[in-house]
């Protein structure tokens, strides 16, 4: 051979060789269940593409469809990793052997609260954001229709708003699962309930995403959302007009979550974007998306926008109790049978 032959075949040595690797990079990819705003999901899809090269599957769906749908594939998981969404239901799949134990490298940059998240979920959960409760008005809709100005949870009890305030479904949402609990919490569980029997006659709709109240006060089509309060400052930053309250008598708050989905089809792809959505610079994208929540990794930027949960008062949640299996179920199963059922 001589060597323009020799240069000949090293090169398509070389070439195939090129070929192959891209072939196996292709082949890698990751199916994500997201539970948190649309377009932030996107963001993070797309990104995790381009930052890997590998192809991801995005399914966006609200946090207790998505503990239904892992726990209907538990014994076929089509999923990899759980990102977003409340924590109660993550914790709720750890509980039932959902999702896999893993400590990622970056676990020395976060937040304590995302750190302890883990620890009581036996390395099977890890917080990702935290954003308090509350709920938001369209200031126009309300004027229009002569309505006080709510600053409390007990305001919403009033009969002159009944037609007037959305909530997302409890079995659906993580949001309104979040506002169930919290009003246990502060209420106390008879009391907590009798509220939530009073508001049912205010009710409009229940909603299958906790988003959807506010985004339709946004468009005019609804007057109070109850929703975390970063949502509702998202629709107020862009240019809707909603004003947000933290109700008078204190409020809960969440530790949205991420999980490894347990036999997970693609376990190398979803260590990579567990490790990946964990990192300052990927988590400070969320001010992309106007996703306001305090962010878990210590160095990723916050926006002056943003809640400021040092000024709201928080209860003290307990997530151990109502991110448990049977309290998690049971309050539900209340709800459904003592609530839902009622005339409005
Ligand atoms: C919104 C919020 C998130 C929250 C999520 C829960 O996207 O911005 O902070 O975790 O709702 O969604 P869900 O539809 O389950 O209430």
């Amino acid at each position: 051979m001589n060597t323009f032959g020799k240069i000949t075949l090293g090169f398509a040595l070389a070439l195939s060789a090129t070929s192959a690797s891209v072939s196996i990079a292709s082949a890698a990819k990751l199916t994500l269940y997201c539970s948190a705003q649309e377009d932030w999901c996107q963001l993070m899809a797309r990104g995790f593409e381009e930052a890997s090269g590998i192809k991801v599957n995005l399914t966006r769906k609200s946090s207790g469809e998505t503990f239904a749908q892992i726990k209907a594939e538990e014994a076929n998981p089509k999923g990899d990793v759980w990102w977003g969404g409340t924590g109660d239901p993550h914790l709720q799949a750890a509980e039932e052997g959902l999702s896999e134990p893993y400590v990622s490298p970056m676990r020395a940059k976060l937040n304590g609260w995302a750190v302890s998240q883990a620890k009581s979920a036996d390395d099977k959960t890890i917080g990702i954001y935290s954003g308090a409760l509350g709920y938001g008005y369209n200031a126009d809709l309300l004027n229009a229709a002569g309505l006080p100005v709510p600053a409390c949870w007990k305001d919403l009890l009033k009969p002159e708003y009944k037609g007037h305030v959305q909530m997302a479904n409890p079995n659906s949402s993580g949001t309104a699962y979040t506002t169930l609990a919290t009003i246990v919490q502060l209420f106390g569980e008879d009391e907590g309930f009798e509220f939530m029997k009073k508001l049912h006659v205010n009710i409009n709709q229940y909603t299958k995403s906790g988003s959807a109240p506010i985004k339709a006060a946004g468009r005019g089509e609804n007057t109070i959302g109850i929703v975390f309060m970063h949502d509702a400052v998202k629709q107020a930053v862009s240019g809707f007009p909603i004003k947000v309250v933290a109700p008078c008598e204190g409020t809960g708050y969440e530790i949205g979550s991420m999980s490894l989905i347990k036999g997970g089809r693609n376990p190398e792809s979803a260590k990579k974007f567990y490790d990946w959505a964990l990192s300052a610079d990927v988590q400070s994208r969320s001010l992309e998306v106007k996703a306001f929540q305090v962010m878990s990794n210590m160095n990723a930027k916050s926006s002056p926008s943003a809640p400021d949960l040092s000024t709201i008062k928080l209860i003290d949640y307990d997530f151990k109790k109502y991110g448990s299996s049977a309290e998690r179920k049971r309050l539900l199963k209340k709800w459904d049978d003592e609530v839902s059922v009622l005339p409005q």
